[in-house]
């Protein structure tokens, strides 16, 4: 037995000596198998992105052109239709905002996204009016479910857009066009006026050399010489061009008013939930005027809300007060002192980068997001489409 083990301790060091001068002639890790690599190229923790390139699409939106900041990480391959989460640090406040990537999927050189500004915002009136080339900001990996799933999406496909809710649709495009894909595509693009339409010139490009796509500008504020459609996208418009509804399936992609008239729109012409994918871009500017939000509670309402953190390996609990009408993510965002870092992609209740655990109290979320049920059942929610509705608990643990 003794002889068995001294065998063993024998071959181990071996085994040892073996590796320290591996690791000095080639250091390579030691699972090294090529899948690893593989998943890091697919999924990066983070990337780094240098702003290229600077174009301006309209009075208030703006194109930015990155390319990998670290010349030996390939930006990450994704789907047309998918986003990025960018994030950036505004005087000291560090926060991030999904933007869809405009650009082809079918080439990596460069990621495009397109920004429009909000008027009362905060992170597009940075990179509007702040971003230059050469700057590099930190951003997810591509995320996000608003891509053609070729197994249950068939082969006819209605994209309907607002404003800035193109951009999406811009890579999905370009896509089906590069790689001549056999699919009818219906586009309803609408937009306040003429100077509005984004991409215009690309869009007029495809529709010309490819009739299985047709592209439907709808305009709510028409100038005089408009003599396209005008109002809202109605179902008499959709049916209008695409006949009939049958075996079609729908995306909607755009601020929260649009896709809320839309989604009655597709509910009269009798379409199941299940042909409809939508992506609605940010949280609502007034949370009161969303159906369940409780009528006790004003927009000047703050509470008090209880952190249990980690802070230089020791557990602390820290007190903050927030007002109610704000997602409880931008409000944890805004005490920089603390120090918290919780992860955000698409800050609309989908990806779930930002778990964090409810310990007590109530808080509202949007009526759109899906929770899974392992979330629910152990107290997770997801602060990024959370607004606290009394004084609470949550415990922040990276
Ligand atoms: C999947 C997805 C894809 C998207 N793609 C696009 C796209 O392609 N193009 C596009 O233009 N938009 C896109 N959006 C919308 C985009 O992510 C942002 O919601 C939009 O740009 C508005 O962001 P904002 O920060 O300017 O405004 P808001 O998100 O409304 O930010 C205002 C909020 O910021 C916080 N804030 C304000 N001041 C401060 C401060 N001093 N310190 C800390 N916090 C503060 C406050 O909480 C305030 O409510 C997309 C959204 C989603 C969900
Ligand atoms: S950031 Fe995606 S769920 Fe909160």
């Amino acid at each position: 037995m003794e002889k068995e083990i001294m065998s063993d301790v024998k071959k181990y060091q071996k085994l040892e000596k073996l590796k320290k001068w591996r690791d000095e002639v080639q250091p390579i890790p030691w699972y090294f198998d090529g899948l690893e690599n593989l998943c890091d190229r697919i999924h990066p923790e983070k990337q780094f992105l240098q702003v290229t390139d600077i174009k301006e699409l309209s009075k208030d939106t703006k194109l930015f052109r990155f390319t990998s900041a670290k010349f030996n990480k390939p930006l990450a391959p994704f789907r047309a239709g998918q986003y990025i989460g960018l994030i950036v640090d505004i005087n000291g406040v560090r926060t991030s905002r999904p933007f869809s990537l405009v650009s082809s999927p079918n080439q990596l050189a460069y990621y495009e996204l397109g920004v429009k500004r909000k008027e009362i915002g905060f992170v597009s009136i940075y990179l509007l009016d702040k971003l230059k080339v050469g700057d590099i900001l930190e951003a997810t990996e591509p995320l996000g479910d608003l891509y053609y799933n070729r197994v249950f999406h068939g082969k006819d496909l209605v994209f309907i857009a607002g404003g800035s809710g193109i951009t999406p649709f811009i890579s999905m495009l370009r896509d089906i066009t590069e790689q001549n894909l056999k699919l009818n595509v219906w586009l309803f693009f609408g937009c306040l006026t003429e100077d509005d339409i984004l991409f215009r010139e690309e869009l007029e490009d495809i529709q010309r050399r490819r009739p299985n796509i047709k592209i439907h500008y709808i305009l709510s504020e028409p100038g005089l010489g408009w003599d396209g459609a005008c109002g809202f996208i109605t179902k008499e418009k959709i049916l209008d061009e695409i006949k009939s509804t049958e075996k079609k399936f729908f995306y909607i992609v755009g601020n929260r008013a649009m896709y809320s008239f839309i989604q009655e729109q597709l509910e009269e012409l009798n379409i199941s939930k299940s042909r409809i994918i939508f992506e609605l871009f940010g949280v609502p500017d007034d949370v009161t005027e969303i159906i369940g939000w409780p009528k006790d509670i004003t927009a000047s309402k703050k509470v008090k809300i209880t952190l249990d953190l980690i802070q230089q390996g020791k557990k602390v609990q820290e007190t903050i007060e927030a007002p109610c009408v704000e997602p409880l993510l931008n409000s944890l965002e805004k005490e920089m002192n603390l120090g918290i870092i919780i992860n955000s992609g698409c800050r609309s209740g989908a990806c779930a980068l930002c778990r964090t655990k409810l310990k007590s109290g109530k808080i509202f979320m949007l009526p759109e997001v899906k929770m899974r049920e392992i979330d629910h059942e152990f107290g997770f929610i997801h602060p990024c489409v959370s607004y606290p509705l009394t004084d609470i608990e949550i415990e922040i643990l990276n």
